[in-house]
């Protein structure tokens, strides 16, 4: 395959970019990236100099440029991940928002429905595969969970954004045909995550002696998964999803906000301890809650497990702690992140925390 991975240099991206091209040595990985401040070349170090990986930086809305891209790498698949992806940023101004999501995921379904067209002669699969979330959903009393049968209704900007995405993806099929798939997935964590996203923020604001802000009472749950299980969730979606269906990704690991910072807390004690056995939960200061925001999101993965043979290979346990370590061994990447366009952005308009 000649994969088109957008959004390559963000979170997911990365993870995601390191593992196919290390898993599969004669597929092209082609990575389109804006880097925007979420987008990050040093992330992608490991890969930098192997023969299957190419970085083109751009802007999913360029439709020139996807035209020249599909065309000059016969890009036979495309794994979409480019976004503005941080809900917070999105209460601010959605503006950014719907150019990115809505807009440039309908320009990118465009530019692959051409270069799908071209290619429908060959034998070899064609795949679109969308890359969405679980938030599409909206929320969840304290029982139950999504299935791919729950109707949409997005509650935030940013949910709102991804919602329309798939709503075009999901046209593209009924009406061109257009090979399409989306996964919805629950929060991800694990290495190279923004340190202003929940997990990372709390991580680096313990070992700073800074707060550690909850919103409201920290009741909220959210159901993790580790980043390396969903892109193995990707890859198999990718080579044997069914066109024109969706497929839940989740860890069955839900948590409230305030006992996964106190577990955080806890792990930080025990591998980096605080002056004078001071526990880093002191530093927990409440906040009022973010408007809009989803009480509780868990997902029913049966269908992947099913029909695609997949499952959380990572306890929580486990990958907490190795993130937590991940961070602690890797605070020149933060501080390298935390500098230039984003410190810039975070510091003028940022006021999620
Ligand atoms: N992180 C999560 O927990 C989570 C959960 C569910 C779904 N998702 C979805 O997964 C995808 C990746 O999430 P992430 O956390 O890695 O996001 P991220 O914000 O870390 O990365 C997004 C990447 O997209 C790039 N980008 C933004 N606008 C672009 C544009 N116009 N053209 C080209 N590139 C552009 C950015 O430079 C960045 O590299 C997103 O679509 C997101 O909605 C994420």
């Amino acid at each position: 395959m000649n994969i088109l991975i957008t959004g390559g240099a963000g979170f997911i991206g990365v993870n995601l970019v390191s593992y196919m091209v290390n898993k599969y040595p004669d597929y092209k990985i082609v990575v389109l990236d804006a880097l925007t401040y979420a987008g990050n070349l040093q992330s992608l170090k490991s890969v930098e100099g192997k023969a299957n990986y190419t970085f083109v930086k751009g802007d999913i809305c360029d439709r020139t440029l996807l035209d020249k891209a599909f065309n000059e790498h016969q890009i036979n698949a495309v794994m979409h991940l480019a976004a503005e992806s941080h809900v917070d940023r999105s209460i601010l101004s959605a503006e950014e928002f719907l150019r990115t999501n809505v807009m440039g995921t309908y320009t990118l379904l465009e530019a692959a429905r051409s270069a799908w067209k071209d290619a429908e002669a060959g034998t070899k699969r064609w795949v679109f595969l969308n890359v969405s979330t679980d938030e599409v959903y909206g929320t969840l009393g304290s029982t139950g969970a999504f299935t791919e049968q729950t109707p949409y209704s997005p509650n935030s900007p940013y949910s709102a954004s991804k919602a329309s995405a798939d709503h075009f993806v999901r046209a593209f099929y009924e009406t061109h045909g257009l090979p399409t798939l989306t996964t919805n997935c629950s929060n991800n964590y694990g290495p190279f995550q923004l340190p202003e996203k929940l997990i990372p923020l709390m991580i680096l604001n313990a070992t700073e002696g800074k707060a550690l802000p909850v919103y409201g009472k920290g009741d909220n749950v959210r159901d993790w998964l580790y980043v390396e299980d969903h892109c193995r969730a990707l890859d198999l979606a990718l080579h044997k999803g069914r066109f024109g269906q969706t497929y839940n990704i989740g860890g069955e690991n839900e948590w409230t906000n305030i006992k996964l910072v106190g577990r955080i807390c806890e792990l930080l004690d025990e591998l980096r301890p605080a002056a004078g056995g001071r526990g880093y939960d002191s530093q927990i200061t409440f906040v009022p809650d973010r408007p809009g925001h989803d009480l509780r999101y868990a997902i029913d993965a049966t269908k992947i497990k099913d029909e695609l043979g997949w499952h959380a290979q990572h306890s929580f346990e486990q990958g907490l702690k190795d993130t937590v370590l991940w961070y602690l061994d890797n605070l020149g990447w933060c501080e390298d992140v935390r500098s230039g366009a984003y410190a810039e952005y975070y510091d003028k308009n940022y006021i999620g925390r």
